[in-house]
């Protein structure tokens, strides 16, 4: 279904890798709203990944950047610009890696140059592109930018491993940019927390089906799925949400504000 939420607004989507990658929905899904977009991802993710199917899908150009350097990203928005015709609505930040958990290092045993590539990618590059924006003034008011996290950020899980610490910045950043983008541009900036979410990058933690199943049994409406978090967002992007910056949003089904659910109580009385 359709509403033409996003008519005549321009964005940019970091991080559509494959058809189950969250930003690959919100692609789709803005599409259907009536928005035009540039499509990006690291350059290296390009040359093994389908994002041309998607651009075609969605009549969108393909811009490659690494969105932890700083020269591809000025170039990113500035062509961005001259493709859209104009400044910024809306922009998602999909990307997330983690060398440690690739190479299977425990969180007790880091290797800490791979922990500096990690939050660099999975992180500070939310900075960066908040910098790049705000410093070349390329969102238009009442434009809105969008991070995705997860609740490790708050809580302890295991086999999260430093992404946890990632994403914990990841959220501090958009309380703090938040702030500078809503005094001086009238833009919002806010992180959505997903369920676990069956992706590359969801798929990389370490005993992921067996988390994403206690999700789905502790939260009361079930896991929020990929085409969830896309609905999700594209509200977020629309103007039925304007006053909404500087938090992070829950779309999780409500497990984290569930203590225990009968379903995981049942295990435990067999
Ligand atoms: N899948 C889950 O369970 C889950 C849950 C909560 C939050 N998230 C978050 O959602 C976001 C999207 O992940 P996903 O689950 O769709 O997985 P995904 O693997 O499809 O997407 C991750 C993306 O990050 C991109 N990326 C990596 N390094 C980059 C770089 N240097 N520059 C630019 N892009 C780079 C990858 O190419 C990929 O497109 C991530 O922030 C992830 O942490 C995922």
């Amino acid at each position: 279904m359709s509403y033409n939420l996003l008519k005549g607004k321009k964005g940019i989507i970091f991080g559509a890798l494959d058809e189950n990658s969250i930003a690959w929905k919100t692609a789709v899904r803005a599409h259907e709203e009536g928005a035009e977009f540039v499509l990006t991802n690291a350059p290296i993710a390009m040359r093994m990944g389908q994002i041309k199917n998607l651009a075609e899908q969605t009549g969108s150009e393909i811009i490659p950047a690494d969105a932890t350097d700083m020269d591809d990203l000025a170039n990113l928005v500035e062509k961005s610009m001259e493709i859209l015709g104009g400044k910024i609505d809306f922009v998602l930040h999909s990307i997330g890696m983690s060398v440690n958990v690739r190479k299977g290092r425990a969180y007790t045993d880091q290797n800490y140059g791979f922990t500096e590539k990690g939050w660099d990618v999975s992180a500070l590059s939310f900075h960066k592109v908040c910098q790049t924006l705000y410093q070349k003034d390329a969102m238009n008011e009442w434009g809105s930018i969008v991070a995705l996290t997860y609740m490790a950020a708050q809580r302890s899980f295991p086999d999260y491993n430093d992404m946890a610490d990632n994403k914990a910045y990841l959220e501090s950043i958009a309380r703090s940019f938040g702030y500078f983008f809503g005094k001086d541009k009238k833009v919002r900036v806010n992180t959505i927390s997903q369920s676990p979410t069956p992706t590359t990058a969801g798929q990389g933690v370490k005993g992921f089906d067996g988390f994403i199943a206690y999700a789905e049994q502790m939260s009361p409406l079930g896991n929020a799925s990929a085409d969830d978090c896309a609905d999700y967002t594209v509200s977020l992007f629309s103007d039925l949400t304007k006053k909404v910056t500087m938090q992070n949003l829950f779309h999780d089904g409500g497990f984290s504000n569930t203590g225990v659910s009968n379903e995981v109580m049942e295990k435990f009385m067999e």
